[in-house]
């Protein structure tokens, strides 16, 4: 019986550990909000006025544009709320895009497609809806592009519609794994290839002879001439999804690893004007990087955000202890631990100006304040109190806010326990090291620096058994092999 007691207790501290606090969702302004509804609206509109058009009109037909009407309007709630679910920081704009481009789609199906097929119509939307807010919103917005058509008259042949729901999913599907813009293209290839031989084999495969290029064609347009032209779209997406991204702040995957580059202006001058810092930020690039994979999270967003999240030290390099290879403290100096708080919280609001002179991404640019919270800057605090001048504890503390998601908690973790694990001895234990992680991890959680970030007790184990192995890692690095003088190739 005492068995079974404790093995419950245990299950329920163990499924305790995993539960994911609620994560409350951007929001968004009441203009917005009515613009959203509005575009809404005339989406319903345009997918079903038609059905009114129809004479004589009767009840029937009343009540069937009644229905398509509603129909479509959830579904477009539905798409929204499926997007927020996927990004919790969506932004409203990013909301207004995707329903836009639903309202396009639907006017161009008006226009164009007793014209084009509709694979050119759908599927281009579908790679950037993809690229830019994952693939379970593509999907959802491919779902509810394909099946309402607002003109009656136009039967979509049945084959067709089968290979546009599949062309349309595997570019929302690849679409949100793709990391670069090569593979983009390939994607702009393939498909229109797959679409040209998919409908070759299963629509117009009677009407196709490859001898004679007269019979190339089949009842709704030339099978050949649309697979090209879907190409050509896909291709132009492509090149617009730059200016999709800067108008819309969409973050690509291809935009992050473009941005990691270490050859890019701003991180050059972070290696050359402030070494130890740069070299502090690799190390925590590590070790996010390798806590992020434990959790399960954003990888390419934490290692871009780690590599930017210090760059607000340019301003003043040498006011920070690993910049100062030896020389004066210009801390000690002044002698000031006022000034010397306000120098601390210049290299989040410079940092801040860097990112937008560089046009870093919100997300990007969100962990510059975030890493740092509104922890207290204990040094400076300490010497204030020592100095007996009546001090107020805030303001000791950095402006904030405290990290608003998974990666930037893990970056902020990450930055407390580079330095402490740097300075451990190289013979300390395991159990040592894990013990220093937890402790600073302790400390900011009892300081409240997480209660945003939605990290569960169970993710943050998992985070602190991460930075254990990149300490493992570094310390097996740094031990001195010996060297024999007769073998010095090995
Ligand atoms: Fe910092
Ligand atoms: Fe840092």
């Amino acid at each position: 019986m005492k068995n079974i007691t404790s093995t419950l207790k245990k299950l329920f501290y163990l499924w305790r550990r995993t539960q994911v606090p609620i994560k409350q969702t951007n929001k968004i302004s009441k203009i917005d909000n009515l613009i959203i509804f509005l575009i809404c609206i005339l989406i319903s509109i345009i997918s079903s006025f038609k059905l009114l058009l129809i004479t004589p009109l009767n009840f029937s037909e009343i009540f069937s544009w009644l229905l398509t009407f509603t129909e479509v309007l959830i579904s477009s709630g539905i798409l929204i709320l499926v997007s927020k679910k996927e990004n919790p920081t969506i932004s409203s704009r990013q909301i207004i895009l995707i329903i836009t481009l639903l309202l396009a789609v639907q006017a161009s199906k008006l226009a164009l497609s007793s014209t084009i097929s509709p694979l050119s119509i759908i599927i281009p939307p579908a790679l950037i809806i993809s690229q830019g807010m994952g693939s379970i919103t593509a999907l959802a917005w491919v779902s509810i592009a394909s099946l309402n058509w607002p003109d009656p008259a136009i039967a979509i042949n049945n084959n067709l519609f089968f290979i546009l729901l599949v062309c349309a999913s595997i570019v929302s599907l690849l679409g949100g794994r793709i990391r670069s813009r090569a593979q983009l293209l390939q994607l702009s290839i393939f498909v229109p290839i797959g679409a040209l031989l998919s409908q070759w084999i299963f629509i117009g495969k009677n009407k196709i002879s490859l001898i004679n290029e007269q019979e190339f064609d089949f009842p709704k347009g030339d099978i050949f001439s649309d697979s090209l032209l879907l190409a050509i779209v896909m291709l132009f997406t492509i090149l617009f999804i730059p200016i999709f991204e800067s108008i819309f702040g969409l973050l690509t995957k291809a935009r992050l690893l473009e941005l990691a580059d270490k050859e890019k202006p701003l991180i050059r001058r972070l290696s050359i004007e402030a070494p130890g810092t740069f070299e502090h930020t690799l190390l925590i690039c590590g070790l996010a990087e390798e806590a992020t994979r434990m959790i399960g999270g954003d990888i390419d967003l934490i290692k871009t955000g780690a590599l930017y999240h210090d760059v607000g030290k340019l301003h003043a390099p040498n006011w920070f202890i690993e910049n100062q290879d030896g020389s004066k403290n210009p801390h000690d100096e002044i002698d000031d631990p006022f000034r010397s708080a306000k120098v601390l919280q210049a290299h989040v609001d410079e940092g801040l100006k860097f990112a937008k002179k560089n046009r870093l991404p919100k997300p990007i640019a969100n962990f510059i304040p975030e890493h740092q919270g509104t922890l207290k800057m204990g040094y400076f605090l300490h010497k204030a109190k020592e100095k007996n001048i009546k001090i107020n504890d805030n303001d000791f503390r950095y402006n904030g806010p405290i990290p608003q998601s998974k990666e930037t908690a893990i970056l902020m973790l990450a930055d407390g326990c580079e330095a402490a694990l740097r300075a451990m001895n190289i013979n300390a234990s395991d159990v040592e090291a894990l013990e220093t992680i937890s402790k600073i991890i302790y400390s900011r959680l009892k300081d409240g620096q997480l209660k945003d970030s939605n990290l569960s007790k169970g993710e943050i184990f998992l985070i602190k058994r991460a930075f254990l192995n990149v300490w493992k890692r570094i310390r097996h690095r740094r031990i001195q092999y010996p060297t024999s003088k007769n073998n010095t190739f090995s």
